[in-house]
């Protein structure tokens, strides 16, 4: 276990913002969690994993819990799928190169979404038609207030579009400590989406070639964090009526759009993009100027510099197309109560 007071946060977020946790706690195993969950009690508690998903817009007044749960096993090897159990602190693209590598498909279309397996379970991340959903059997969790174990099934989790029971009504109630996921060993491969058939032009489709094609659309669209921060897409698509639909669709013939059940997604990204907004900064926070849902900073903003960007973008898409875009990041201020969140 790792205790650490007045904790730089910087490395713990992909924003890289230098907030400070009044303490900090990386724990190894479930029995550790178990044992600091009594000191929990009466202090503000927030969850993290890789830190890809949020924005600290102060220092943290708490204690912020990090998973190193990080063992990986394969507990059902059968013909036609496989089922593994895996740390909450395991990183997700390693086990996605893991089960790749194995010829184990599932998870393939998920290549190179930064953060952890814990995470991904809390924010069902989804890239390229697939979600974290479409794999995940279980989740275990240790309840922060009483040390109590619960595993939920799929079903329990309230899965849908970048949303959970973890994220919800269960917010701030339980840590993921292992995750279930099963994994086909008959790929079928999901290549619907986007330009992921162009990149695989002439080469056979395997687990391994359609996730070296997302990597190499990723990279080409999204900035790596490690040079310039950022947390991924900063808006989720909204989801309009029919009749908005229709209106934006006559004035703009071009829109790209997606029908779902209760209406129809449009890109924020496309909305930010038509705006105006691609490539444009306010102070040290941009819109990235390859993809306009991808806010970065340019080197020491401020949460509030990006704070700023992101309300100035929000109202101007509303003014433009009558349209409310929701940040996907999670704003986690000094003294909110966000125990669990594994963001
Ligand atoms: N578009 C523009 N301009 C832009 C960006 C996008 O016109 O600057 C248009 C594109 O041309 C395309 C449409 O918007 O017609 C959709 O764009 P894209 O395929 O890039 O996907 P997205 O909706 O912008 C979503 C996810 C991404 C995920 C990709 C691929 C959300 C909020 N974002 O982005 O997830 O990788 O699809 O599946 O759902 C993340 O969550 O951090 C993330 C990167």
């Amino acid at each position: 276990m790792r205790r650490l007071r007045d904790y730089s946060l910087i490395t713990n977020n992909t924003f890289g913002i230098d907030a400070k946790a009044k303490e900090f706690i990386e724990y190894d195993s479930v029995a550790e969690l178990e044992a600091v969950i009594p000191e929990l009690r009466d202090r503000t508690v927030l969850h993290i994993g890789g830190g890809s998903n949020l924005l600290f817009t102060g220092d943290f007044d708490g204690v912020v819990l990090h998973s190193n749960i990080q063992e990986i096993e394969v507990t059902h090897n059968g013909r036609s799928h496989v089922d593994l159990r895996v740390g909450g602190g395991f990183v997700w693209d390693e086990l996605v190169a893991f089960a790749v590598a194995n010829g184990w498909s599932g998870v393939e279309n998920l290549s190179l979404i930064p953060g952890e397996v814990g995470a991904a379970a809390v924010q069902n991340i989804g890239a390229y038609g697939c979600e974290a959903k479409d794999v995940i059997v279980s989740v275990e969790t240790v309840n922060l207030t009483d040390g109590s174990h619960r595993t939920f099934k799929n079903e329990e989790c309230g899965y849908a579009y970048r949303q959970s029971v973890f994220k919800n009504e269960l917010k701030g109630c339980y840590a993921v400590t292992y995750v279930n996921i099963r994994l086909s060993k008959q790929f079928q491969p999901n290549t619907a989406y986007g330009n992921i058939r162009q990149a695989l032009e002439g080469k056979e489709v395997t687990p391994q070639t359609v996730r070296q094609a997302i990597i190499d659309i990723r990279n080409q669209k999204l900035p790596d964090p490690k040079q310039m921060g950022n947390a991924g897409s900063f808006f989720m698509n909204p989801v309009v009526s029919h009749e908005t639909f229709e209106r934006l669709k006559s004035a703009y013939p071009d829109m790209p759009f997606y029908d779902v059940p209760n209406g129809v997604k449009i890109p924020a990204g496309w909305l930010i993009d038509q705006a105006g907004w691609k490539g444009k900064a306010l102070g040290r926070a941009a819109v990235h100027d390859k993809q306009a849902l991808v806010l970065v900073n340019l080197g020491g903003a401020t949460a509030s510099e990006i704070v700023r960007l992101s309300e100035t973008i929000q109202a101007d898409v509303q003014r433009k197309f009558g349209v409310s875009i929701k940040p996907e990041v999670n704003f986690v201020g000094g003294s909110e109560k966000q125990a669990g969140l594994n963001l």
